[in-house]
Parts: structure tokens; sequence; C-alpha cells
């Protein structure tokens, strides 16, 4: 039977599984800042059924998100890597990392079925003025506009936006493939949409100086200024751009920044529940919305988490129970070992704390499994004990058994920052739990905690 055959029993499956799907908690893991934004961690069903439910931490947000963007896998029966640095003596290797996969062993239709459930999903916590924005590419978009015609109405369809760009390879048996498309639906036929405009240039490039209308000109010749065209030119993330994270398939901020600006107001609540690298929080983030984000690799949320705390972002990182299991083992002292110590400080009442990151060594459930890999984590972590550790941050006053980092060290090109000075009134040590957590390059994270008392008995 061919597929267009089974799209009906793909759509009817699909919603009874929408229909069935039971809540499950996301546990706030860390706070950083006090802004509404989310990082959650988990299958994005889940987590949109909990938005959607609410829970004792949190109202429903039924209906009251402006737009949604999602890129999600593409059905292009291929496995994605992210390029991972390592810093030894001699410079930097890289080295490859499963991201996330993108093979269906039942093929489209067990596919189409995953994405319809949270497209149902992401209908309900749409606002009445609201838009959806699906990122895909040849392989599969033919099918899912029939899924959204269905699910969000043919009536409600808006745009079919091709982004066209340049990248390497091409092939003799077809015209190089080199666009992906955004399929934009509104929840109902009064969305919100504010069109930019772009130049449009006079044929010949010269004045047409026709009555009532505006032209310019530039140094490719006279132009009008007319709204903007589905056909989008935006370049890639190029190798050596700043925003490049190394996370496979990322888009770039500036396709998100033109996304974000037509659907959403600052202010409004944009959501992204397939994030990768956190682009959509990035470009939300400038534009002064507030977002949404969900991934279920933790390559992919350390990587989303990374990039925003460094763009000065706040936060709440959610997880789902297992997420939250493996994030948080603690203590794991195997992993890492850091010193903690305090001296009287010069200043009255206060106390010098030095916490000091030694070593990081990957768990053994977390050892890589390519040779190669592992043997370049060897040499490297030999001559530099902390090559592994990609970032760390420390709450100095951790309660309530919520991590709220206020200080973070992000490797960069000269290295990471091994040693943290700060100081504390010394009367409030005793009561103190300070926390410290270490992201590594794959996305593990682990964690040690230090009793102030202890600290200031130890001296
Ligand atoms: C194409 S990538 C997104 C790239 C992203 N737009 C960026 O700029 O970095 C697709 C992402 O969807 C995530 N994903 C796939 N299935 C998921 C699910 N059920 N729940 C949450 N995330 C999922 C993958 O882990 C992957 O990171």
């Amino acid at each position: 039977m061919g597929l267009i055959c089974k799209l009906p029993e793909v759509l009817t499956q699909a919603k009874a599984e929408y229909e069935n799907l039971k809540s499950a908690p996301f546990l706030l893991g860390e706070e950083v800042g006090q802004s509404g934004n989310i990082l959650a961690e988990g299958d994005n069903a889940q987590f949109m059924k909990l938005l959607l439910d609410g829970d004792s931490d949190r109202v429903s947000l039924e209906g009251k998100i402006q737009q949604i963007y999602i890129d999600p896998p593409f059905f292009s029966k291929a496995n994605y890597d992210a390029v991972i640095k390592l810093q030894g003596e001699d410079g930097e290797t890289s080295v490859k990392h499963m991201a996330y996969e993108d093979v269906w062993k039942e093929g489209m239709a067990e596919y189409l079925k995953m994405l319809a459930v949270r497209l149902y999903l992401m209908r309900d916590l749409l606002a009445k003025e609201g838009t959806i924005w699906v990122h895909l590419d040849w392989h599969g978009v033919h099918y899912v506009k029939i899924l959204m015609d269905e699910i969000f109405g043919e009536k409600n369809f808006i745009n079919e936006i091709v982004w066209t760009y340049k990248s390497g390879g091409s092939s003799k048996k077809h015209f190089a493939r080199k666009h992906d498309t955004i399929l934009v639906y509104g929840k109902t036929d009064k969305y919100y949409i504010n069109l930019p405009k772009e130049k449009s240039y006079n044929r010949g490039l010269k004045p047409y100086r026709f009555k009532g209308v505006e032209e310019f000109q530039d140094e490719v010749g006279w132009y009008t200024m007319v709204n903007m065209k589905d056909v989008w030119s935006i370049d890639m993330v190029g190798r050596t751009s700043a925003e490049r994270t190394g996370y496979a398939t990322q888009k770039p901020e500036a396709l998100l920044e033109r996304i974000i600006a037509a659907g959403s107001r600052e202010g409004d609540i944009v959501a992204d529940f397939f994030c990768g690298s956190g682009t959509l929080g990035a470009a939300a983030g400038k534009l002064g919305r507030r977002w949404i984000c969900c991934d279920e690799g933790k390559l992919a949320v350390s990587a989303s988490m990374k990039r925003l705390i460094k763009a000065g972002q706040e936060m709440q990182i959610l997880r789902s129970e297992d997420a939250q299991a493996e994030a948080l083992k603690q203590p794991v002292v195997e992993s890492f070992l850091v010193e903690a110590s305090t001296w009287p400080s010069l200043f009255e009442n206060k106390t010098s704390c030095t916490i000091e990151l030694k070593e990081y060594k990957l768990k053994e459930e977390d050892v890589v499994s390519s040779d190669e890999v592992q043997e370049t984590i060897a040499r490297t972590t030999d001559e530099n004990p902390l090559a592994l550790v990609d970032y760390w941050c420390i709450d100095f006053d951790c309660h309530d058994m919520k991590f709220r980092p206020d200080t973070f060290f992000f490797r960069d090109k000269k290295g990471l920052q091994a040693v943290c000075e700060k100081e504390l009134e010394t009367d409030t040590l005793p009561g103190r739990t300070i926390m410290v957590k270490v992201v590594d390059i794959f996305g593990n994270v682990s964690t040690s905690v230090h009793e102030g008392k202890l600290l200031l008995t130890e001296k």
C-alpha cells in the first residue's frame, strides 16, 4: 500500500496517541536569573502536555504561545554528529560525537505519526493570533503539508517559505538541492503577522518615475521597497562564524530573527520544541521575546544552555525525571575533583573561598564508543586533565534543593579558568551549601556539594 493510502490511519493513530497522552513531571533542575524563559530536556510531547495541563509550579499555557517554530529531524535517514573540540598541549583536536538520530525503522509513516502527535499539541498551545512555522526539506515536506492542512485547517495556510543557501556538495544526477521549506499556518484566520519590506530592483536598474511611487538608488541601481517575497536567501552558519556551536544542522540566527520579527511582538512567548543548539532562544532574546525551548538530547541542551547564558539570557532549566536523574547524579566524586578551601579575608567579617577544579574524567557509563575518539580523549586528557570540561559553574548558596549558579567559567580559545575565588560573609558560611556543576564537551553533567561549615572547620 502506498503511503498516501496510509495517511488517514497515520492521522487517526496520532490523534489517539495525542488524546491519551499522560502528563509527566519535569523538575526544576537549575535557575539562572528570574526570567520566565524555559529550557527543557526531555521528550517534547510530554513537555508540551505538561505546558498544556500546568502543575503546582506553573499555570497552563494552553492558547498562550504566540509563535512556534520547529526544525525537527527531516526524515533524512541519517545520524547527525556534533563537532567537538578538545584542547591539548599542541592545540585543538576535533572529534565527532552523535548529536541526534533521524532514522525510522518503520519508515515515513512512523515519522509522520511522531510529528502529527506533536502538531496537535502545538495547535493547543498556540494563541488565537498565533502562527506555527515548520522547517523541513524535500524529504517529507509534501506529506507534512497534508497533515498540517488537516490539523490546522487548509484555510489557515499562510506561506510556504523557501530558504535558499549556498553550501558544498552537488550531484551529477539532479540539480543541486540548496533550499529548505518552511510551512507557515495560523491557529485561526485572525493571525498576527508583521510583513517586512525588501528591495525590488527596477528592470534595467533605471528609475521608472511612476507617479506616487517612491524610488531609491544604491550601488546596484534603482529600486522600490515591496512586501517581502517567500523566497529568502540567507547564508548558512559559516565554519568560522562566531555563532557556530558545532551542533549538527544548526540554523542561522538571521533566519530565526526574520521569522520571530514577523510572527511576534516584544514580550510575546515564542517556542521551539526541537531546539537543538538553541538558535530560536538566542534570536528571541535579542528581539525581547520570552522563549521556551526543548530538546531530548543532553548535548543539545548543554550547547543551548552555554550559548544562551553567554548571551546574557536568564532561564529555568527543567528536566524530565529521567534526564534529571542522569544530570544530577550526585556527588560524582570519581568524575571530577574539586578542592574548596577558605582563609581569612582582608575584609572584616569576610572569608575568602577558593574553588579549584583539578581534574575531570568521563564516568565509565559516559565513555564514548569509537576507539579513535577514545584514543584522542586519553591522549588529550593526559596532557590536560581538564580537556573534557566545556564549562563549569557554582552556586555559592544552594538551597531548597535548587541549583542557582551565578558564577560561570566557559572554555574559550585561551582555555578554561580552573580557579574561582569569592569573598563570603563569615557568619553566613556555616549555613551555606556550595554546589559546583561541571558540564563536559559531550553534554554530561556532574555536580559536587560542599558544606560551608565543613570548609570553615577544615581551615
Ligand atoms: C534539526 S535539529 C534542530 C537544530 C536547531 N534548529 C539549531 O539551530 O540548532 C532537530 C533536534 O530535534 C531534537 N529532537 C528530535 N526528536 C525529539 C523529541 N521527541 N523531543 C525533543 N527533541 C527532539 C533532536 O535531538 C535535535 O536536536
